[in-house]
């Protein structure tokens, strides 16, 4: 059965807990009406909430495809995470609850965090980092991930924070894109009890990064030096973190650092993702629209409290983590709990017991993560105490309705709304979601736009589809957008507003969707040559690029196979050079090829080798029958292939491989 045929089949539906409802933030008032009679004004209510250095009087300014929001406010991200709470009844609250894999542990108070970021903005002002100037940050998930984003924002430097787990060269390519000046990176982190050696990574990608004046490099765990070689230490550009904060805190002076004054659409950070080429796209945030599209949804889609615990479980590497552990919920002034390692590190249980321990409120995972503990079974969750959940969250790819119903049941009890937000790295906020208190939940279904969020679903042609499949559509601009792609904005008209001719106000995400009866939306997943692997976002093309860089392949087609646990694994298809045989070993290091040159995430899980690739008679590869082959699925018409016996002798060998 295909996907939409089984959610098609999916009419159980869950009317918001009246008890929650009565508490909510929503409660007493009608957003969904209020922001539809004038999503401009729904949004300057959104962003009042904020506190502006210098207010906004202009909410909208579009030129499609390019939109300007709240452009004559001022403002600051890091004041707006800190500086307004530590003000007030929230000095003492803790900001940062965070858990180190190897079980080391430490809170931050709001207090704490803000003398932090300033200290640290103090220490890249002595380096010489500017208003403007882009800093790339490659580090583990600890406390200083934060800190540095928060005080490159706060002396109005573009972040660029690149995810632990990508390659050096990964590093290296994503710091040349945009000419990052600064690196801060860590000797290490841990990662299912191994240590993972960032400085010494990011030293390979330090060979080839002109850019880069000074490296600063946090010692992830002062006194457990001996299972690592201590990373060198190259005189007069790397530099210790805690030295330099040292510094900053006894030069006299006060340790308050002020706020840049940012205008709102001056650039808060640079995130890379993958799309449809081999190169990923730096999407570029700004401060304003971006800020208040994410205190907004983390307010009304959480239902954040000042009594929550709230845990997201994303790593900072990716969207989630800039925009639900640090921005959204600091702005909010949450208590957040940060924890760096892996959920089945040592045990199974590790997330439940975090929960336990801190007696965490909100929880959000991804599919992946979800459809893991099914399969380790329910008695990790029930050996701990999870009674004070009171509302769960999915992000990162589609949720089957069966992974929804046992995250509803052995997660929250019974009790607890999900909230499966739907959402990119170019949206910056979430755009489809449930909001907890009001909406009716579907499993599988991200339910309706938020508030201020205009969606529909079109067909080629862009007709509205008002009931059935067809493409996902963005059909207002909303201030947490995407403003361009670094360095290339004609990429950025065309892959996102150039799907339907002469409508460049229509946003293409990429996803195709269904809608039902109610008007709900059901996520399919990427309609594009993009991969989804346990909600990490990988382009087939880097991929293939990665293959093909190998002396012995001549040519790679990647396509991204149904996988019981990580949503898509990746299956590629490898002609060799002449002189080259097929063999297990050359298997192996194909796969680790691709781990070297990207990250392990995107390592294949199967490679065969084919003698030729299937392809049209203009030469272009066929991936749907390619992906009809690594799912096992009977082949349909190859009737357009230049030479149909490529796809029969591939099938067989597909399915005769070990
Ligand atoms: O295909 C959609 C899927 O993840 C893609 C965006 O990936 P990325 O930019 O890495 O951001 C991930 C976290 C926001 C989307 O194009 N996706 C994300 N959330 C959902 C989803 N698919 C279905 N349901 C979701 N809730």
């Amino acid at each position: 059965m295909s996907d939409l045929d089984v959610l098609l089949q999916e009419d159980r539906s869950f009317p918001p807990p009246p008890q929650f409802s009565a508490q909510a933030h929503t409660a007493g008032a009608d957003i969904y009406r209020d922001a539809a009679r004038d999503p401009d004004a729904f949004w300057a209510r959104m962003a009042r909430e904020l506190t502006w250095i210098e207010p906004f009087t202009r909410v909208l300014d579009w030129k499609p495809p390019h939109a300007q929001w709240f452009a004559d406010g001022t403002l600051n991200a890091s004041a707006n995470c800190l500086d307004r709470h530590v003000d007030g009844p929230r000095r003492n609250k803790a900001a940062i609850v965070w858990e180190g894999e190897p079980g080391d542990r430490r809170t931050l108070t709001y207090w704490d965090l803000y003398r932090e970021v300033n200290l640290f903005a103090k220490v890249l002002d002595r380096l010489g980092v500017k208003k403007g100037d882009r800093v790339a940050i490659y580090l583990p998930m600890i406390p200083e991930a934060v800190v540095a984003m928060l005080g490159c924002a706060r002396v109005g430097a573009v972040h660029s924070v690149v995810f632990g787990g990508f390659s050096p060269e990964s590093l290296r390519d994503r710091i040349n894109d945009s000419r990052c000046k600064l690196l801060i990176t860590a000797d290490r982190g841990y990662r299912r009890g191994q240590v993972v050696p960032l400085k010494r990574n990011a030293d390979r990608a330090l060979e080839e990064t002109p850019s880069i004046e000074n490296v600063i490099v946090v010692r992830r765990r002062p006194g457990a030096e001996g299972d690592l070689a201590f990373p060198e230490i190259v005189e007069g550009r790397d530099h210790w973190w805690h030295r330099l904060m040292h510094d900053a805190e006894h030069d006299g002076e006060s340790f308050v650092r002020e706020p840049e004054a940012m205008n709102a659409e001056d650039l808060l950070y640079i995130l890379y993702t993958s799309g449809t080429t081999g190169k990923p796209k730096g999407i570029v945030h700004t401060t304003g629209g971006y800020m208040t599209g994410v205190a907004a949804t983390t307010k009304y889609v959480f239902d954040l409290k000042d009594e929550d615990v709230y845990w997201c479980t994303a790593d900072i590497g990716w969207v989630t983590g800039h925009s639900y552990i640090v921005y959204g919920p600091l702005a909010v002034g949450a208590t957040c709990v940060v924890y760096e390692g892996a959920p089945d590190w040592p045990d199974k249980d590790r997330f439940w017991q975090i929960c336990e321990r801190y007696g965490v409120t909100i929880f959000y995972t991804a599919p992946t993560a979800i459809r893991a503990f099914m399969k380790w079974g329910t008695e990790f969750p029930a050996r701990r105490d999870l009674s004070r959940l009171r509302l769960l969250g999915s992000v990162g790819e589609p949720i089957n309705p069966e992974a929804w119903m046992w995250y509803h049941e052995h997660i929250g009890g019974g009790r607890c709304p999900i909230v499966d937000t739907w959402w990119q790295t170019e949206t910056g906020a979430i755009m489809i979601t449930p909001l907890p208190g009001v909406t009716a939940t579907k499993p599988g279904s991200a339910t309706v736009p938020f508030p201020g969020v205009s969606a529909a679903l079109l067909d080629s042609l862009g007709k509205e589809i008002p009931e059935g499949g067809g493409l996902l559509a963005l059909t207002r601009p909303w201030p947490s957008m995407l403003r361009t792609i670094w360095g290339d904005d004609d990429r950025y008209v065309q892959t996102y507003f150039s799907k339907w001719e002469g409508r460049p106000d229509l946003y293409f995400p990429g996803d195709g969707a269904k809608r039902d009866a109610d008007g709900y939306y059901w996520i399919l997943g990427r309609v594009d040559d993009v991969l989804n692997v346990a909600g990490h976002r990988i382009g087939t093309m880097e991929v293939e690029s990665a293959l093909v860089d190998h002396p012995a392949v001549a040519e790679a087609a990647v396509v991204g196979k149904v996988h019981e646990l990580k949503g898509q694994a990746i299956a590629a298809f490898v002609t060799l050079r002449s002189g080259h045989q097929p063999s297990g070993e050359l298997r192996d290091e194909l796969r680790e090829h691709v781990a070297e040159k990207i990250g392990a995430i995107a390592r294949p899980d199967d490679i065969l080798f084919s003698a030729d690739l299937p392809k049209t008679r203009s030469g272009k590869i066929m991936r749907r029958l390619l992906r009809d082959i690594a799912e096992g699925r009977a082949l349909g018409d190859t009737t357009t292939l230049a030479d149909p016996g490529v796809v029969a002798s591939l099938k067989e060998q597909y399915e005769h491989q070990e």
